[in-house]
């Protein structure tokens, strides 16, 4: 009798097939285990743990602060939350920098302790040493370009990146090396949809974007930001399908005054 389970889960093959056949992927981030149900049940191919997580879930302006226990901790309550959906989780700044045996060592801590199904690292030719080793370890990882957050103080600005040839020509070789390196699948944040298109066809994994057009092989979104729950971050990559926000904040004005009012609860509302 087979002890393994029927996997329904998205893998990295079952992305790869939809590459091929030319089906989108789409990505949400969540950080928690409620918004990791509601995601998961929407059907999201993958669920990416973001260290947005810093900046949505914890108030900093960075992401730069969050460190791996608060990631393993976020990645392990999606686990928990998710029965179809892939999860990504970010290495976090500071983590996998210093070398690749560090870089391993963050990425097997991940798996081991949260149960996740990949990993995501910002870099193209520098991480590509640290992508081979952990690759080389049987877990599958993301790639990163263009506008790469943990980058920020290097960039200064959060504007769109590679316009310049001598930068898009450094995002096309990196694309390539981090393909060679094994990585499954590449982010490119907030670069021309013209360049995105180029390097999408240029390689045979797939390309997620976000504030990177529509030639992508899949889109990602902060769920924060999708949702409206960020209020007044309009960039012009971001469709906000709800102005939860506002929502709530209605829901609480109200049932701050029923409580003033003495009219909650009411006789069907208590024992
Ligand atoms: O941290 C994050 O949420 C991300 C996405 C914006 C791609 O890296």
């Amino acid at each position: 009798m087979s002890v393994h389970k029927e996997i329904k889960r998205i893998t990295t093959h079952i992305l790869q097939e939809m590459k091929n056949r030319g089906e989108k992927i789409a990505i949400l981030t969540a950080y928690d285990y409620s918004m990791a149900t509601v995601v998961d049940s929407g059907g999201v191919d993958v669920i990416l743990v973001g260290d947005s997580a810093s900046m949505v879930m914890a108030g900093f302006e960075t992401t730069l602060p969050i460190t791996l226990d608060q990631m393993i901790y976020h990645a392990t309550s999606v686990v928990r939350g998710t029965k179809r959906a892939l999860v990504v989780v970010d290495l976090p700044f500071g983590s996998y920098q210093g070398n690749s045996k560090e870089a391993l060592n963050s990425a097997i801590r991940i798996m081991k302790e949260s149960g996740a199904h990949a990993v995501k690292l910002e870099g193209g030719e520098e991480i590509a040493e640290s992508v081979q080793r952990i690759v080389a370890a049987g877990i599958p990882v993301m790639g990163h370009l263009g506008l790469t957050p943990q980058s920020i103080y290097k960039f200064g600005t959060y504007t769109v990146r590679a316009k310049e040839q001598a930068e898009a020509d450094k995002l096309k070789t990196d694309i390539k090396v981090l393909e060679a390196a094994g990585c499954f699948s590449v982010v490119l944040e907030k670069i021309p949809a013209t360049l995105a298109a180029e390097v999408t066809l240029s390689i045979h994994i797939p390309t997620i974007g976000i504030g990177a057009g529509n030639g992508c092989d899949g889109q990602v979104l902060v769920v924060n930001d999708m949702i409206g729950l960020t209020k007044g971050f309009t960039p012009r990559f971001l469709r906000q399908y709800l102005n939860l926000f506002d929502e709530i904040n209605n829901a609480v004005g109200s049932y701050v005054k029923d409580v003033k009012s003495g009219c909650f609860p009411n006789e069907k509302e208590q024992y």
